[in-house]
């Protein structure tokens, strides 16, 4: 003990100290570890080690000492106290409830919160009536194409949301799963990040995995794949035309000289990059352009909002050198200017962009474009 004291006396108390009674030692880069007879105390010698230690404490410092060590102890009886109290008082209440005995229990106390909490948990799990079942109605779209004669139809699952997530796609997951292995629909993240649970949930085109369920149960909550596209099975709609438009607008970074490419890094200022907020984001999950009236008659030839947003947003990026080529690929009448800024795409968005402002950007651009273009013949 007294070795220890001797050792806190000489690390700790000359910094209390300040430095004019820190040793003078001149030792170098061991300075810290070697100690410091001082108050005039005389030093002795600890070969084992080879430190100097002080023999001696002043009555100060020892009440220093003695009072942090006091303090700790009864901030750990306080801690002690207030858990044995907290855990009673739960422990009463879940007597009134099932009857369990708190001196019966007190075996199980461990002085620890935790412990008893779980204790506690239990008991007024233990003591909670069975929840009413809540059977929610869902109607899904279904048709397979490898059932001959097979027509659409809408099939009916009845599921407890007691026993269920609170999402759209936690309740599809639970049909497929438990009750029908041949409900056929994309899904991956659950998550809102890979787009590809985009389906038509009551009426609006949105993400199964972002979508709550009503939880009114004399609703029942309708499921269609995505409107008016191809569907290859059940809500699993055909995307190749939509892919198709999107490749066709080349989305990525484009130079007019390449021969840098790959050897320097193509920076651009902060302000340039905020530009890009609200257009990067989009996780072409297609709801806005499956939403779109003009997309549903001229999806063919017209590129539809989630297309034209990416377009738009390589457009406007700084480092990318082919604005006026990509505008001219849009020069006709069908692949930007059906846009009628009926604004459904905005407002069915599943990650709150707005792709009818971006289309209204480019028709802007456009249209200084055209000027550029007419001075320059
Ligand atoms: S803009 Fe929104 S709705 Fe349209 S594809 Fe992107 S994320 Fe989906
Ligand atoms: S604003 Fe344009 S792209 Fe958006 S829904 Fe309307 S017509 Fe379609
Ligand atoms: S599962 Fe990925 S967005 Fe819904």
């Amino acid at each position: 003990m007294n070795a220890l004291l001797d050792r806190l006396h000489n690390f700790i108390l000359p910094l209390m100290h300040g430095e004019d009674h820190v040793c003078a030692c001149t030792c170098g880069r061991h300075q810290a570890y070697h100690v410091i007879p001082y108050h005039g105390a005389e030093g002795t010698v600890d070969t084992r080690e080879n430190y100097f230690i002080s023999n001696t404490m002043t009555q100060q410092e020892i009440d220093v000492i003695t009072g942090l060590l006091l303090g700790v102890c009864i901030s750990w009886f306080l801690l002690w106290l207030d858990s044995v109290w907290c855990s009673w008082l739960k422990y009463k209440r879940a007597d009134q409830q099932n009857g369990v005995g708190f001196l019966s229990r007190m075996l199980k106390f461990r002085n620890t919160k935790d412990s008893s909490r779980q204790a506690v948990r239990y008991a007024q799990t233990a003591a909670a009536p069975a929840a009413q079942p809540r059977i929610k109605k869902f109607q899904v779209y279904r048709w397979d194409p490898d059932t001959p004669g097979d027509k659409p139809r809408m099939q009916t699952y009845e599921i407890d949301l007691n026993t269920c997530g609170p999402m759209v796609l936690d309740a599809l997951i639970k049909i497929k799963n438990e009750m029908d292995s041949t409900l056929t629909f994309r899904r991956s993240c659950r998550e809102g990040i890979c787009g590809s649970c985009a389906m038509n949930i009551n009426g609006g085109n949105t993400l199964a995995c972002l979508n709550k369920i009503d939880t009114n149960i004399s609703k029942p909550t309708k499921i269609y794949p995505l409107p008016h596209m191809y569907v290859v099975k059940d809500l699993v709609p055909d995307m190749s035309n939509f892919y198709a438009q999107y490749k066709s607008i080349e989305p990525y970074l484009k130079k007019k000289d390449e021969t840098m490419e790959g050897k320097k890094q193509y920076l651009q200022s902060v302000e340039d990059r905020q530009k890009l907020d609200g257009l990067y984001e989009c996780i072409l999950c297609a709801c806005c352009s499956t939403s779109c009236p003009s997309y549903w008659w001229n999806g063919d030839k017209y590129l539809g909002p989630a297309v034209l947003m990416q377009a738009y947003r390589w457009m406007i990026d700084s480092r990318d050198e082919f604005t006026e080529e990509r505008l001219s690929k849009l020069q006709d009448p069908f692949s930007l200017y059906r846009c009628h800024t009926i604004m459904n795409c905005t407002k069915t968005c599943p990650k709150g962009l707005n792709p009818g402002k971006a289309i209204a950007e480019i028709k802007k651009m456009m249209a200084t474009y055209k000027e550029k273009k007419a001075a320059a013949v």
